[in-house]
Formats: structure tokens, sequence, C-alpha cells
């Protein structure tokens, strides 16, 4: 009687622990095996539990090779040669649904833009997977369901509409991939959050993916993430420390919630942490990553988060890059020279949209989709 009471609890405690982060963060549903998500508070913890009880292991990234930038080519669709894809319009067509975001909604979708290419980039690379809804293999369990993007990624509308508008710049044909859409997108972004100052040209011609899965989003590191955990993973993408650096200095506009972050408010600048303990009424506010960014705009992509780390940065992950070592060098360094690190800024975005680019047109696995958030002929 005891034992059989003992295995309903347990079997009660499996399931409701299934039903927290079940389906929507991939364990159980289609994909790759158990994912367990490194650096992800809760999730971590909950996801490592019920892997090992399903039998599943923590499989680290599988390492890409460096990205060498030579499948694309700038000015892509401004190419005559290439009749299938000559749209000199496209890049301005998107440039202009971002630009009608961000006066319709306000900065904050750009820095949702940015993330949205960092999201695709590192998932099964850059080829618009982040987008889809719903799957052959996955269903609706895909990126999107994944626990680092629900309820959080934003700007998927921006994306719809830029598709719109390139086929209409396109005399009606659908020519543009929403991979490519979206790097220009995030190109854009970076343009008018930066004033201006982060202007850069951002190669092309990306096919877009045919899968999705919410397990494959442990590819993501987490606010939590070691030193270790983020060389790990951005040298998995063939991405250098340097990069990560550079990269993560994103983290000078958008918003975080502070589920994320109130485990370690003791860490930070204590009238800092007592403004957010007071800000923080759920585990679900938002609040601006950037305390201090020039005129209270704190979408203004600038250096300014070099100069918060590390009392005043939300994240363990962003904080951890001013340890002893080479990644604190960084860090003062764009510090101190905001042109340096803008140039840095550009360089490094376009090197992580070569990540995993599919380039050739294969049938059942590449396409240049309709819609963006669906596979053709779903
Ligand atoms: C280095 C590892 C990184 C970690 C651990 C990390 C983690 C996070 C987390 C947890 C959030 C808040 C999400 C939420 O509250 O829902 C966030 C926001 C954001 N991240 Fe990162 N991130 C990293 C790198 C990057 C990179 C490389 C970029 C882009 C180049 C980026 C761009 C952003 C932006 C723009 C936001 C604000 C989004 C918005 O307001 O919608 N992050 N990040």
């Amino acid at each position: 009687m005891a034992a059989s009471k003992k295995l309903a609890t347990a079997a009660v405690l499996v399931s409701l622990l299934a039903l927290l982060v079940g389906p929507s963060a991939g364990l159980l549903g289609s994909g790759p095996g158990c994912s367990v998500f490194v650096g992800w508070p809760v999730l971590s913890i909950l996801n490592s539990l019920i892997c090992g009880l399903l039998g599943g292991n923590y499989t680290p990234p599988v390492r890409r090779n460096p990205p060498t930038g030579k499948e694309l080519s700038f000015g892509y669709y401004n190419n005559p040669n290439n009749t299938a894809s000559y749209c000199p319009g496209a890049e301005a067509a998107v440039t202009g649904a971002v630009k009608k975001a961000i006066d319709q909604q306000g900065r904050g979708v750009g820095a949702g833009l940015i993330r949205l290419f960092f999201h695709d980039a590192f998932v099964r690379g850059c080829d618009a997977s982040v987008l889809l809804k719903n799957t052959v293999a996955a269903g609706d369990n895909t990126e999107r369901e994944g626990p680092p993007n629900k309820d959080s990624l934003r700007g998927f509308d921006v994306i719809d509409a830029a598709k719109e508008a390139t086929k209409a710049a396109c005399g009606g044909r659908n020519v543009v991939s929403c991979a490519d859409i979206l790097a220009f997108a995030a190109r854009d972004a970076s343009d008018i959050l930066s004033g201006g100052r982060i202007k850069f040209a951002m190669p092309a011609g990306r096919f877009d993916g045919r899968e999705s899965f919410a397990s494959e989003t442990n590819q993501l590191p987490g606010p939590d993430s070691t030193l270790e955990n983020l060389k790990e993973m951005f040298d998995a993408q063939g991405l250098s420390e340097a990069d990560m650096v550079t990269l993560s200095g994103a983290h000078s506009i958008g918003r975080a919630r502070c589920l994320f972050f109130t485990n370690r408010l003791s860490d930070m600048n204590s009238g800092y942490a007592g403004q957010l303990r007071a800000a923080c009424k759920s585990p679900d506010t938002r609040v601006d990553q950037d305390p201090f960014s020039p005129d209270f705009d704190p979408d203004n992509l600038d250096n300014q988060y070099y100069k918060n780390i590390d009392k005043f940065v939300l994240f363990n992950s962003d904080a951890v890059l001013f340890s002893p070592g080479t990644t604190k060098e960084q860090v003062k360094a764009n510090a101190d020279n905001a042109t340096k690190w803008e140039a840095d800024f550009a360089a490094a975005m376009v090197r992580m949209g070569n990540i995993g680019v599919k380039t050739t047109q294969v049938a059942g696995l590449t396409e240049i989709r309709e819609v963006c958030w669906r596979v053709n002929n779903a």
C-alpha cells in the first residue's frame, strides 16, 4: 500500500513537472532528445530532473566551423546577373518596414529585432527557423515555444510586414528570404537605435529552413550562464570570445524580466538594487536593461553597457565578463572607446549573420518562404 502511494505521488510529481516545463520546453515533444537548458534559472534545474527521470543527457552544443562568410554576398538582391533574386528595392523595403514599426511601436521593438536575429543564428544557423509557428516534424513545438523565446521574443509582426513590403517592391514576386529579412532588419535596427553610428552593409543570399524544434533552443546561453558556459556556447557557433564581449553590448537596449535577476540583487550596486526591488512587482515585470542611457532613452545602442558592468548590469552573464582575464580588458577598452566598439559591433553582427547559412535550394530542406511564420505547402 505504502509503496503504491509513493509511486502515485512520484507519478503526480513527474506529471506536474512535465506540465511546468513539458511540451513548451520541448522536453517531451519532437526534436532531437531531451534538452537541458544551461544558464536558465529554475528551468535548468527542472529540466535536468525530468531529463534524468526520462534517461536523457545533456549534450553540449556541436561545434561548428567558424563561419567564413564566403557563401553570402553584399548587394545580393541588386545583382542583375542573378535574375531569380534580382530585386533592387528589397533592402529599402525592409528598412522602410523597420522604420515604420519603430515610429509606431517605439524604439523597444528595434531591440526585439536585434535579439530575434541572435536567437535565429544560434539555433540551426541563420535560416529563420525562429520564426516558424508550426512544422511537419515539430507540430507547434517550434523554437518560438522554447524557454528562452516563449513570451519573450518580439518583432515577429515587423518581419511579416517587411516580407509583404519586399513582395510589393519585387513586383509581387517571392524573392527575398525571411532569413535575409531578419538580418537586414537587425542591421537597420542597429543603425536607428545607435543614431546612425552603427551603420553597416549586411551580406545576403540565405535560404529559409523548414525545421524548428523547441528543444534546440538549449543552444542559447542563459542569464545565469558562467563565463565558461558563455565561451563554450559562442565557440560552438564559431564565434570568438571577443565577438561574445562585443555582441553583449546589445544589452544597452531593451527590457528584461525580473525573474532573470532578482536572485543576484545583492551583487549589484545597493542603490540600483533598491530601485529594481521596488520596480519588480512580479517575476514577469520588465525593466530597462540600461539604467543610464543618455537622454533617458533606454534604447540607445551605445557602449554604456561596458560602463555599467559589473554593478549596474542585470544578469550574471553580463557581470562575469568583468572577471579577471581577457574579457575584463575588453570591457574596459570598450567603455573607453565608443567608436572602436561601434565598428566591432557592426563586424560581429555580420559574422553572426554568417552562422550556419543555407545558400542552395534543396527540395524539402530549404526554400524562400511565402509567409515567414510557416513553411511553404504546409
Ligand atoms: C551573452 C549571452 C546572452 C545572454 C545570457 C542573454 C540573455 C538575455 C535575457 C535573459 C534577456 C531578457 C529576456 C526576457 O526578460 O524575456 C535578454 C534580452 C536582450 N538581449 Fe540578450 N543575451 C545574451 C546575448 C545577447 C546578444 C549576443 C544579443 C544581440 C546581439 C542580445 C540582445 C538582447 C536584446 C536586444 C535584449 C532585449 C530584448 C527586448 O527588449 O525585447 N543578447 N538577453
